[in-house]
């Protein structure tokens, strides 16, 4: 089946993504027998050639080397926790949605004043809890009000994406844009689970738009006179990636959530986001990645669906400055995105594709999860329990999991289901 850019990014609702692929002049491809041959970079030879046959080497020598090539050449280095840094809890209410949860609303204040972007998180949790709660953390794309039709969520006030059906006008999210992405966040499913659930607004970090990085975090951390990062300085990604990891600085903060047992996740472009956040921060117990597609979970050699050349050309700002010069150029990588999944090694990670998201490429997303499992194995976990894809809607996992299910680039309930399902195996069932 052929399933042109145009119509999927139709779906993804940004219009500045229209025809990608053809934007970029590129062939796409969709047909298995035209991948091309490719070898890929071994995740357990070091660059001297060295084998690296103990967890020790693992751990100080290549997951090291591995991490550097990411920053330098890919996703860009991205700076620390501000030492300025504030939390603002700007309300809390105990009976949220009828009685089921606590919402919390927290502004994260980068600056520690008045000046530069703010983050603003909303957190639910269960109000039938004993102790601290396990919980999801992910981007959202239209706003925090976007996620529930809950009244008592604050409207975003960041640019938005025009979007008619959506309720956004003139970049600015309306009355109307409450619950509209709501089929994405089954919000009571999860907290009758046990877990809470933390969303932010990625355009909060970095509105996602080409302006040069003027606008989003980027300005606050330039040397003097420095007016845009460095090629191996963070792109809009990187960028997403270190907001979540000040969502994890707040978390550790708050007595009622558990922060060892913090599963981040992500869709399309924020599941892209979520393997890096959770390669590049190690407190972040569980990653999920959900149709996370070229950029993300699947293998760039393969060259099926979106390509290296289609992403940079059309989201110029996503990755580094350095990434661009490997657009057609995939073999010469020093390494493929099994490596990402490698780096979140020991820690659990689940990735999910769907059948009709041949843009993301499913092969492509499984065979990270498959070429990631010696690094599982060497550390001791289990590591990816099947040799092949699994059949549609059978999901399999053990330390690293896997699922392909029916349907198109979307987030489901059986996602959920499913990422609920592997929360309740590695946080010891303190969610379920
Ligand atoms: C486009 C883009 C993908 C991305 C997706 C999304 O389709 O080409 O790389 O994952 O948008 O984020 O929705």
């Amino acid at each position: 089946m052929m399933i042109g850019p145009l119509a999927l990014c139709i779906a993804c609702g940004v219009m500045g993504l229209l025809a990608l692929g053809a934007a970029a002049g590129a062939e796409v491809n969709y047909d298995e027998s035209k991948v091309p041959q490719y070898t890929l970079p071994d995740p357990l030879v070091l660059a001297n050639g060295q084998r690296v046959t103990d967890a020790q080497t693992w751990r100080e020598k290549r997951r090291p080397e591995i991490l550097e090539m990411f920053r330098r050449l890919m996703y860009g280095r991205s700076p620390g926790r501000p030492e300025t840094m504030a939390f603002s809890v700007r309300s809390v209410d105990e009976g949220a949605l009828g009685g089921l949860a606590t919402r919390k609303e927290v502004t994260i204040i980068l600056s520690g004043g008045e000046e530069g972007p703010r983050l603003n998180l909303l957190v639910y949790l269960p109000n039938a809890r004993e102790r601290p709660v396990p919980l999801f953390v992910g981007l959202n794309f239209y706003g925090n009000q976007s996620i529930h039709p809950d009244p008592g969520i604050s409207l975003c006030e960041s640019w938005l994406p025009n979007n008619e059906e959506f309720g956004v006008e003139d970049h600015r999210a309306t009355e109307r844009s409450r619950g509209v992405r709501a089929s994405r966040w089954p919000v009571e499913m999860i907290l009758g689970h046990g877990y809470g659930l933390a969303t932010m607004y990625y355009g909060d970090i970095d509105p996602d738009f080409d302006d040069g990085f003027k606008n989003g975090v980027h300005p606050l951390f330039y040397r003097e006179g420095q007016t845009r990062p460095d090629p191996d300085q963070w792109g809009a990604i990187g960028a997403w990636a270190w907001g979540l990891s000040r969502a994890m600085d707040y978390f550790e903060t708050d007595s009622d959530v558990d922060e060892r047992a913090i599963a981040v996740l992500g869709h399309s472009r924020l599941g892209k986001t979520a393997l890096w956040a959770g390669a590049e921060d190690e407190r972040f117990g569980i990653v999920i990645s959900n149709d996370s597609g070229c950029g993300g979970a699947a293998l760039s050699r393969r060259r099926f669906g979106e390509t290296l050349e289609i992403i940079n050309k059309a989201c110029p700002h996503w990755f580094c400055g350095n990434f661009h010069q490997f657009s057609g150029r995939e073999d010469d990588l020093p390494f493929d995105q099994h490596m990402l999944v490698a780096l979140i090694a020991p820690r659990p990670c689940y990735v999910a594709s769907a059948e009709e998201d041949l843009w993301a490429d499913p092969r492509g997303e499984f065979l990270s999860v498959k070429h990631a499992d010696p690094v599982y194995r060497l550390l001791g976990t289990e590591g990816f329990p099947a040799e092949d894809m699994p059949l549609v809607n059978r999901p399999v996992y053990g330390t690293l999991g896997y699922h392909i299910r029916t349907g198109e680039h979307d987030v489901k309930n059986f996602d959920w289901q499913c990422f609920l399902d592997f929360a309740d195996k590695h946080f010891g069932g303190r969610g379920g």
